[in-house]
């Protein structure tokens, strides 16, 4: 057993904490689970009319996505690039803070649909990769103003951003798992966005 494969459950726990949670107790909001879709996550908040709130939430779940990779590349070193051990433990560590964020150990299991979290995660595997995808996602969010349609179009293009940039690589294995928890969490959006009742960004209302 070696010491760094301990980063793998820290990840989860770091990806535990929901901001959505957080920032709304902070800020006396509703609970994000009681309003919109339910969701907690930025684009939920954002239905509240805060846009500080939604802003602070993206940000606290795209830092700690970024945060849990960057404290497993500092301390796996180069060798995250070279070992076996180490660039599988990152490619766990990428899924754990992932997996955390979904299902959080401090909020009943109930958690988001990670899109902020995976864009933080891009950023720390690489920023070209992050700004790539982030590029994605603003592009189909300002032209179509659905969020659910841009976070899709985002997780299918992250991975063959990632083999486009680093061909096949077992940190391609984690991003496209991501990817395909992504688009299952996406589910009602999805049914919504192709029945016409997915609410765009910016309104309040999501029935
Ligand atoms: O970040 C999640 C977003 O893509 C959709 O959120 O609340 O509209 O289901 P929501």
């Amino acid at each position: 057993f070696h010491p760094n494969i301990l980063l793998i459950p820290i990840a989860y726990l770091i990806g535990s904490i929901s901001f959505a949670v957080v920032v709304s107790k902070c800020m006396r909001l509703p609970d994000p689970h009681t309003y919109g879709s339910g969701n907690p996550g930025a684009t939920n908040v954002l239905r509240t009319g805060n846009k500080l709130a939604a802003a602070l939430t993206f940000i606290g779940d795209a830092l700690k996505g970024y945060f849990a990779v960057m404290l497993a590349r500092i301390i796996l070193g180069d060798q995250s690039l070279t070992s076996t051990l180490s660039s599988w433990v990152l490619c766990g560590v990428v899924l754990a803070v992932f997996l955390g964020h979904l299902f959080p150990i401090f909020h009943g299991f109930k958690g988001g649909k990670g899109v902020a979290t995976a864009c933080g995660i891009l950023f720390g595997v690489n920023v070209i990769l992050g700004i790539a995808t982030l590029s994605t996602w603003i592009i189909v969010a300002v032209f179509l103003r659905y969020s659910s349609l841009a976070a899709l179009a985002a997780a299918i293009f992250g991975p063959i951003y990632f083999v486009f940039l680093f061909g096949f690589q077992p940190m391609g294995i984690s991003l496209l798992a991501i990817c395909l928890l992504l688009i299952w969490r996406h589910r009602s959006n999805i049914h919504n966005l192709m029945n016409g009742t997915e609410s765009r960004l910016g309104s309040k209302k999501k029935f």
